[in-house]
């Protein structure tokens, strides 16, 4: 049974929720005593971020006189998590150096922040410079913009840790690299600030006796994951402003194990162990094998990490035992790149009782062998021992890399995937270009590859935080909105200006209307602010009127923002070529002088969402509530399987169902659907987009989609349904604040019915009531496999909308009916090899439905 996944997808969420929730925690005390240093460079003013850390600037300590301009970034990613510290540089043309004073005997956090854009007009490709700290290189012929690049990262953050400092004062050197013409040094933020010496001798693998003084060297964190666990922001570290990562990206090859969280409670034991080492939350949740002995002995719970070839490293494991109890129960041997570095580890035994958190320290030389720029660090239960059970158990894991015999710590610039810059290159209009948009966020480290998906939990957690407030409160936001501004954003700072004449397709020209930017303009008054009824990241939205007064939305790319251009042409080209009843028609749209417009049909009813809470406007009643998800599912199912090719929407929420004057629901936003697989393929990988509380776990931990996660989503769509309340509310307990994990938990506990909305409890039926609840429950399944089709949720709808109209007659026929007449239905409706479909031919009719479920009807 591999449910956890679930509880790691919730984990995730939760800690979404609760830093949204916590932003104004406080920090420690070494944050706010004098001898921090916590500078925004370049900014004319001190300000305050977004975690509520306050940023002084940057000019005391460096000599203004000299060599440096401050600027402003010219492109705001719209990933960064705040302005400050990104927005602003300080830049350097020649070498110069910040002082700063610090206590003698104290290790030092230096961390460094860069935002990789163009400042003053300089090329950012030109930036390629070194920074030392004393007589220790941190970097060297560093190019932010190409490890950000590598890493599809907006900014980065460098994490180091220094040695005390016998002299009192750190020198802060930058040095623009000689080897490159106009070559020039920048940097966002700078923390400098003193730390307990938490670092001891680690037992040097593949020697039984050899030890490496961790902590008479200067390191770099390379990775800080909070295995089996979520996201830990800064502000709720144990007090030392450290960053914990999910470990799932790092995970290696289909067995990953299962995650857990305590139940019992876990404490800092009294002696030996400083509450400064990790957070209690990381040692509250785990990462084991799973049950099945015979499955666990059969496998190495691996994870990879990319790092430069020679250098040692130090690696920290995190233990703490909260579900066996005794000696000998649960006991594993741990490898770094193949070689056993414990064998027998057995964490009650180390600890000596259940609950108490331990650590063990080892380090490894990579060397330059090729293929040795991998740490591979696995877990294999000691069967020779022969445990009670054959298991293994992980909960945080900390690297770090130790300056050379030389005082460097400096590696090459990651390597870009070719298959990458490829996409960028031609960024032009193709459907797998979406699959490279980079994703954003901060992280720590010198991985490529792998960090895409850890640094989408800090992305979004990011964005929730500012986005939140304008997406609860506003009801405006009913169009199709797209480069959605509460969901992956993709990045402006690449693409360059591009005519937008040969962006799309000619069959997509074909097939819509093409307007004139005249007639535009006159439909919306020459886009007047009082036609505006909605904003999003693309730009913002009007109502209009075209030919004999025909109401329509009229979408307006914002000229100055490149993002979104992508969303749009893919917005029409699907559109262009989907025609259904149960899906927002785009009727044309006008590219002229640089403005990209969209015009689509005028939804007077607004989303479904502003219907269910948060809004003025009167209950739905239950029956219309169903009618709405059965047309929703109705234009899924037809996405689904309707086209010549699946097309997956990925962002199916309540936000992007839209009502029309007769409460039709369609279903709107393709701007990051794609198209699925082929008949050989069974899934589309690709890097995670979507709306978080929405989000397939199963998608999430593969990064593999399928059909089935547009089925998820719909499962979440049809509790907000039910339950009238958002698929995330942060500002609810812990454990109800994502909807999909709630409304499971009380399905288990059989006490969902007491969260239903209770406008809504009168009017439901208990049979109708139960059907939807079942199906609901099932498109929330862990695995996709196990989620039914969009056609047996329809299917199942359309029943649980019988039994509400009449109850005795629905069930006759739920006896002696099989589903096998539907799949018929399905078959008929199936692929259509025209790629175009006109009109509402729906794989079924709803009469015909009643009369195979109605007997009265026949
Ligand atoms: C700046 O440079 C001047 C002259 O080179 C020197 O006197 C002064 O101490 C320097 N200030 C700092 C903060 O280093
Ligand atoms: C920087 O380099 C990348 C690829 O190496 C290129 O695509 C981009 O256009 C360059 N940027 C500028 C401003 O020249
Ligand atoms: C820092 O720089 C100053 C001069 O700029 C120099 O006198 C001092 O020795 C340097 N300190 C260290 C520890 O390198
Ligand atoms: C730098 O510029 C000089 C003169 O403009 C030129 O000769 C040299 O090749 C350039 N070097 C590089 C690395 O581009
Ligand atoms: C590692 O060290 C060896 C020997 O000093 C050197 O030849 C090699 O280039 C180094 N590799 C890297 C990636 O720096
Ligand atoms: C460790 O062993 C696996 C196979 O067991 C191999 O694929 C991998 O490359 C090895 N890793 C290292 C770093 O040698
Ligand atoms: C686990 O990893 C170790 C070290 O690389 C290897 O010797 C062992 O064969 C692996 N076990 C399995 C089941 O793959
Ligand atoms: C790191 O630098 C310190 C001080 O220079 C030195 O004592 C130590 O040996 C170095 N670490 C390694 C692993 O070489
Ligand atoms: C500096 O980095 C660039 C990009 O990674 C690389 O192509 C170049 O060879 C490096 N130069 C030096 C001197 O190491």
């Amino acid at each position: 049974m591999k449910c956890n996944s679930q509880i790691l997808f919730s984990l995730i969420i939760l800690s979404i929720c609760l830093s949204t929730i916590s932003v104004t925690s406080k920090y420690s005390k070494s944050e706010s005593n004098s001898d921090s240093y916590i500078l925004a460079c370049g900014a004319s003013g001190a300000g305050t971020d977004s975690d509520s850390r306050d940023w002084q600037p940057d000019a005391k300590h460096i000599n203004s006189s000299g060599n440096s301009i401050t600027s402003t970034a010219e492109n705001q990613d719209p990933s960064l998590p705040s302005t400050i510290p990104y927005m602003t540089a300080r830049i350097f043309t020649s070498e110069s150096t910040y002082k700063f004073s610090v206590p003698t005997k104290s290790r030092l956090w230096v961390r460094l922040h860069f935002y990789p854009s163009t400042y003053s007009s300089l090329d950012p490709n030109n930036s390629y410079f070194s920074v030392t700290a004393n007589s220790f290189t941190l970097l060297n012929n560093f190019s932010a913009s190409i490890t950000a690049q590598a890493l599809t990262l907006a900014y980065i953050i460098r994490e180091f840790s220094l040695i005390p400092i016998d002299s009192g004062t750190l020198n802060l050197t930058f040095t623009p690299s000689s080897k490159y013409n106009d070559s020039y040094a920048f940097v966002n933020g700078i923390e400098v600030i003193p730390m307990p010496d938490i670092y001891q001798p680690a037992a040097l693998v593949g020697f039984s006796d050899q030890a490496v003084d961790v902590g008479s060297s200067t390191l770099q964190t390379m990775f800080r994951l909070n295995v089996g666990g979520q996201f830990i922001p800064a502000n709720k570290d144990s007090g030392l402003t450290r960053i914990w990562y999910d470990d799932t990206p790092y995970l290696f090859g289909a067995a990953g194990g299962v995650t857990s969280q305590a139940s019992i409670s876990i404490q800092y034991p009294t002696d030996n162990l400083p509450n400064s080492i990790a957070p209690l939350d990381v040692y509250s949740t785990a990462r084991t094998m799973g049950p099945d002995s015979k499955v666990n002995q059969k496998y190495n719970l691996t994870w990879v990490f990319q790092v430069d070839a020679n250098f040692t490293y130090a690696f920290r494991f995190h233990f703490c035992e909260y579900q066996e109890t005794k000696v000998n129960q649960r006991v594993f041997d741990i490898y770094v790149n193949n070689r056993t570095a414990q064998e027998g580890g057995d964490v009650i035994g180390w600890a000596g009782s259940q609950g108490v958190p331990i650590y063990k320290d080892y380090a490894f030389y990579v060397s330059d062998r090729s293929g040795d720029d991998e740490l591979w660090v696995a877990l294999n239960p000691s069967v020779s021992v022969k445990p009670e059970y054959y298991d293994a158990i992980l909960n945080g894991l900390e690297i770090f890399k130790l300056n050379d015999s030389r005082g460097n710590l400096a590696g090459p610039n990651p390597v870009p995937s070719p298959m990458m810059l490829q996409a960028e290159a031609k960024k032009g209009f193709s459907p797998s270009v979406s699959s490279f948009v980079p994703v954003i966020g901060g992280i720590l480290g010198g991985s490529a590859g792998v960090a895409v998906a850890v640094t989408i939990s800090i992305f979004v957690y990011r964005k929730r935080r500012t986005d939140y407030g304008s997406q609860s409160g506003s009801s405006a936001n009913w169009l199709p909105l797209y480069g959605n501004s509460h969901t992956s954003a993709s990045r402006s700072t690449i693409s360059g200006k591009s005519s937008c004449n040969s962006h799309l397709s000619t069959l997509a020209q074909g097939l819509c209307h093409h307007f004139s930017l005249p007639g535009i303009k006159h439909a919306t008054k020459n886009f007047d602010e009082s036609q505006v009824i909605g904003v999003g990241g693309f730009g913002k939205v009007y109502k209009g009127i075209i030919d004999q007064g025909i109401k329509v939305a009229i979408k307006r790319s914002n000229p100055s923002s490149e993002q979104g251009v992508h969303e749009f042409q893919t917005e029409i080209e699907m559109l262009s070529k989907l025609r259904h009843k149960h899906l927002v028609s785009l009727i044309g749209f006008c590219e002229e002088e640089g403005e990209m417009v969209l015009v689509y049909d005028y939804m007077a009813n607004g989303t479904l969402r502003e219907h269910l809470y948060k809004s003025n406007n009167p209950a739905l009643s239950w029956k219309k509530r169903l009618e709405i998800c059965i047309g929703a599912a109705k234009g899924l199912h037809y996405l689904h399987t309707g086209a010549r090719h699946t097309i997956i929407h990925r962002d199916v929420k309540t936000t992007n169902i839209l009502l029309d004057e007769k409460w039709v629901a369609k279903v709107s936003d393709f701007g990051l659907s794609k198209t699925g697989p082929d008949l050989k393929q069974t899934h589309v990988s690709t890097v995670i987009k979507g709306s978080f509380g929405y989000l397939d776990p199963e998608y999430f931990r593969r990064q593999q989609l399928t059909e089935k996660s547009d089925v998820y989503s719909f499962g979440v769509v049809l509790f907000e349904v039910l339950c009238g309340r958002p698929a995330l509310n942060p500002s609810s307990p812990k454990e109800q604040v994502s909807l999909a994990d709630w409304a499971l938990h009380c399905q288990r506990k059989g006490t969902l019915w007491d969260i239903i909305d209770p406008h809504i409890k009168e009017d439901i039926d208990p049979e109708c009531y139960n059907k939807f609840a079942e199906t609901a429950v099932k498109c929330l399944a862990d695995h996709g496999c196990n989620r039914p089709s969009m056609g047996d949720v329809l299917w199942n709808l359309e029943f649980s909308l019988q039994m509400q109209d009449n109850p005795a007659g629905a069930k006759l026929v739920a006896d002696s009916e099989t589903k096998d007449t539907y799949s018929i239905h399905r078959e008929m409706a199936g692929v259509e090899e025209t790629g175009v479909r006109e009109g509402n031919d729906e794989p079924y009719t709803s009469e015909f439905f009643s009369q195979i479920v109605n007997p009265k009807g026949r």
